[in-house]
């Protein structure tokens, strides 16, 4: 896991590659057919399991702000098992990593019976099943993803699916500025994907304070909830300690609850325009007791005090910014569970790929 969360530079290069050129997403990367269906998609459905379905999660906060088109994003595995109204000229994009997770491939076989446009499918395994049944298909380019807990194929997922978003934006509310302030801050992910990773050692340090936790909480607002699902997720996955990601607003419903000093909070903070409500949530939560770990920029006026440690994320596009709080996410995982000596590669219980339901 720890070779694969520091591939994630030279991977990002790797699926950019031949993709992009100075100010546009190439469409054509999406195959020949790509730009004469991309002209007439009037909205997307996305479909997928597990971490694969959080990318999905951050591409709808992107194609609707970024790109104006309405999109929907649902768990294969309930999808495929309901009566669905599919809009007029939907695309139904499948994301993921094995090419073969059981659910996601039945959803899009059902899929054959509805009124989509067209399918096209993001996928690590040029071979795969997905791939070989989809209309379009655009390869993540990780390398081969060995570790269970999906890393690399995460954040690849999210670069592709921004080029997605290009590629169909332009055709809609994405202008040529819009478009090129994408590309430009697709080129410079690389380098603060590279920059994000000199944490590792502060990480470290504080992973060590969740060694003897039962349960976490990870929080985060717009495009970084999800951001906050997959930190969650990968702390369960292989540290075991129970984990649950929550949109910072959504606290009082319930969730504030459980916190007192032994809930360990981690905030996924970017200085963006939801900031200062994530903040006063903060507060409420440190009011509870609970030590905060924050994943912040520099524009985050917020400082490590009793019971709050500030983190300091490099800043970033905020057309990028999901992809590069996934960093911090991973790398405390992972820490967690080389503290608490779990087998991080291969976790109890899970398969690399899920192909049975
Ligand atoms: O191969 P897929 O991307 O379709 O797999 C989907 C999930 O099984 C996968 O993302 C799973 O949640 C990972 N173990 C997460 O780290």
């Amino acid at each position: 896991m720890q070779k694969e969360i520091f591939e994630q530079p030279v991977a990002i290069e790797r699926t950019l590659a031949g993709r992009i050129s100075d100010k546009h997403v190439l469409t054509h990367a999406f195959g020949t057919a790509a730009e004469s269906i991309f002209r007439e998609v009037g909205a997307i459905q996305i479909v997928a399991c597990g971490s694969s379905y959080y990318t999905g999660l951050v591409a709808k906060y992107w194609f609707e702000e970024y790109a104006g088109v309405p999109c929907q994003v649902e768990i294969a595995s309930e999808l495929r098992y309901r009566k669905t109204v599919v809009l007029p000229k939907t695309l139904l994009v499948t994301i993921s990593q094995s090419g073969e997770t059981a659910d996601t491939l039945a959803a899009l076989r059902d899929a054959k019976d509805e009124n989509y446009i067209a399918s096209l499918c993001l996928c690590n395994v040029p071979n795969s099943s997905l791939v070989r049944e989809s209309d379009l298909s655009l390869m993540l380019e990780a390398g081969t993803e060995i570790c269970v807990a999906s890393t690399k194929a995460f954040t690849n997922q999210l670069v592709d699916l921004l080029l997605l978003v290009g590629a169909i934006g332009q055709y809609n509310e994405l202008d040529d500025a819009g478009h090129r302030e994408l590309v430009e801050a697709l080129k410079n992910l690389p380098d603060v994907v590279q920059e994000t990773l000199k944490l590792d050692e502060e990480i470290c340090h504080i992973a060590e304070k969740f060694v003897d936790k039962h349960h976490a909480l990870f929080l985060g607002r717009g495009s970084h909830y999800p951001i906050a699902l997959e930190g969650a997720l990968k702390l369960k996955e292989i540290s075991y300690i129970h984990a649950e990601g929550y949109p910072a607003g959504e606290l009082k419903h319930g969730p504030l609850a459980l916190v007192d000093d032994d809930m360990p909070v981690v905030a996924v903070a970017p200085g963006d325009e939801l900031i200062e409500k994530l903040k006063s949530n903060l507060e409420e939560v440190r009011a509870r007791g609970a030590e905060l770990f924050v994943f912040a920029d520099e524009h985050v006026t917020m400082a490590d005090a009793e019971g709050v440690t500030v983190l300091r994320v490099p800043a970033c596009s905020p057309l990028i910014s999901p992809i590069v709080y996934t960093i911090p996410v991973q790398l405390l995982a992972y820490h967690v569970a080389v503290y608490k000596g779990t087998d991080v590669d291969q976790p109890r219980n899970l398969a690399k790929s899920v192909t049975v339901e």
